[in-house]
This record gives structure tokens, sequence and C-alpha cells, in this order.
């Protein structure tokens, strides 16, 4: 019995050290600044949720804490150089915490902290005035990973 805890005590060192090893070499690396802007063509992987690479560890370079997709109405192409809004109220209500400029292909991203804690509502103006308001708060900035899966895709006209 003693030498069966013993032994565990040994692996569980063993492989916490190996774990330790790991992570210090991704943090390692570093994150980069990676910020989208209107007319950026560089991002890729539309409807993607962006966060399953572009992490902590990731091959995506810059760790993204928002990012996503937005469509045209009809979901047959991106929505280029829109503006995604983050606010602390519904329908643009509230304190307006955070802008990102949505690309040329209808993607968004960026690498800036973004304080989730009190939930934020998402709005998306397109570049015909249109906006479109999220009803409900997210603590995540994956927006991929609901939209184009639990719910439909982003839009704005
Ligand atoms: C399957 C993994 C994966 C997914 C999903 C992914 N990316 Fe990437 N991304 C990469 C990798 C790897 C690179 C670096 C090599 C390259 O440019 O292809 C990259 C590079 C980029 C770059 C270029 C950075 C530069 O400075 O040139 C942008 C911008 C980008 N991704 C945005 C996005 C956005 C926005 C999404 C979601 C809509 C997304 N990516 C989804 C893996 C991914
Ligand atoms: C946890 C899942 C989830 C996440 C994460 C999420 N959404 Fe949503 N979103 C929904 C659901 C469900 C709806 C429809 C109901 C509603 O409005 O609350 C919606 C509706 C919307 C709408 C209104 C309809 C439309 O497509 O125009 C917009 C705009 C929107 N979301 C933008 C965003 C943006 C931008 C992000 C990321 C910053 C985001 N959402 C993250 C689930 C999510």
């Amino acid at each position: 019995m003693k030498n069966k805890l013993i032994t565990m005590a040994m692996l569980a060192a063993l492989f916490s050290a190996m774990v330790f090893t790991q992570s210090c070499e991704k943090e390692g690396e570093g994150n980069e600044t990676n910020i989208s802007r209107h007319g950026d063509d560089d991002s890729h992987n539309m409807g993607q949720n962006c966060m399953n690479c572009h992490k902590n560890g990731g091959q995506g370079e810059g760790w993204f804490n928002v990012a996503g997709t937005v469509y045209n109405a009809a979901f047959t192409s991106g929505q280029p150089n829109g503006t995604v809004k983050l606010y602390t109220g519904p329908d643009g209500t509230g304190t307006l915490k955070y802008t990102v400029e949505v690309d040329s292909k209808g993607n968004f991203y960026t690498t800036e902290d973004i304080d989730f804690s009190g939930g934020l509502y998402p709005s998306v103006t397109g570049t015909s005035g249109d906006v479109q308001y999220m009803g409900t708060t997210i603590t995540t900035g994956a927006c991929n990973s609901c939209h184009n899966v639990s719910t439909s895709k982003i839009y704005v006209n």
C-alpha cells in the first residue's frame, strides 16, 4: 500500500514536470499583435472558429480574443468592411467598450485584451448603415463557436 502511494506520487510529479515543461515552451513564443482593419485581405477560413488555431499554443498567428465572420443577408458571401462593436447594454446602449473593423473578406479579429467579466452585447454595422444587434450577452469572443454551428451565421446588410 505504502509503495503504491509512493509510486503514484512519483508518477504525478513526473507528469506535472512534463506538462510544465511543455507549456513553458509554448508560452516562450509569446503572443503577437494581429488586428483586422477595413480593406485587409490576409485572413482566411471564413465561417470557421478562428480560435481553434489562433490560441495560446495553437498554430495561428496571434491569439485572438474576439474573432469571427460577417456575411451578407443571403449568406452567400462575406460582407466586407463593416464594424463590430461590443457594448455593456443591449441595442447599442450602455458604454461602447470595444470596436473591431471587419476586413475585406468579412472576417474580424483582434489580439487586444477584452474584459468579458460583466458580459458584452455585440452589434455589427454594415457599410450601408444597417445595424444588427445580438440580444444577449457573450462571455467569449469566439463568435464562430456558436455562429455557423449552433445558430446562424452573423449577417448585416
Ligand atoms: C485550422 C487552423 C486555423 C483556423 C481555423 C484559422 N486560422 Fe488563421 N492562421 C492559421 C495559421 C497556421 C496561420 C499562419 C500561416 C498562414 O498564414 O496560413 C494563420 C494566419 C492568419 C492570418 C495572417 C496573419 C499575418 O500576419 O499574415 C490572419 C489574419 C488569420 N490567420 C485570421 C484568421 C481568422 C479571422 C480566422 C477565422 C475566421 C482564422 N484565421 C482561422 C491557422 C488557422
Ligand atoms: C454563445 C454563443 C454565441 C456567441 C459566442 C456569439 N453569439 Fe451572436 N448570437 C447568438 C445567438 C443564439 C443569437 C440569436 C439570438 C440573440 O440575438 O440573442 C445571436 C445573434 C447575433 C446577432 C444578430 C443576428 C445577426 O446575425 O445579425 C449578431 C449581430 C451577433 N449575434 C453577433 C455576434 C458577434 C459579433 C459575436 C462575437 C463577438 C457573437 N455574436 C458571439 C449566439 C452567440
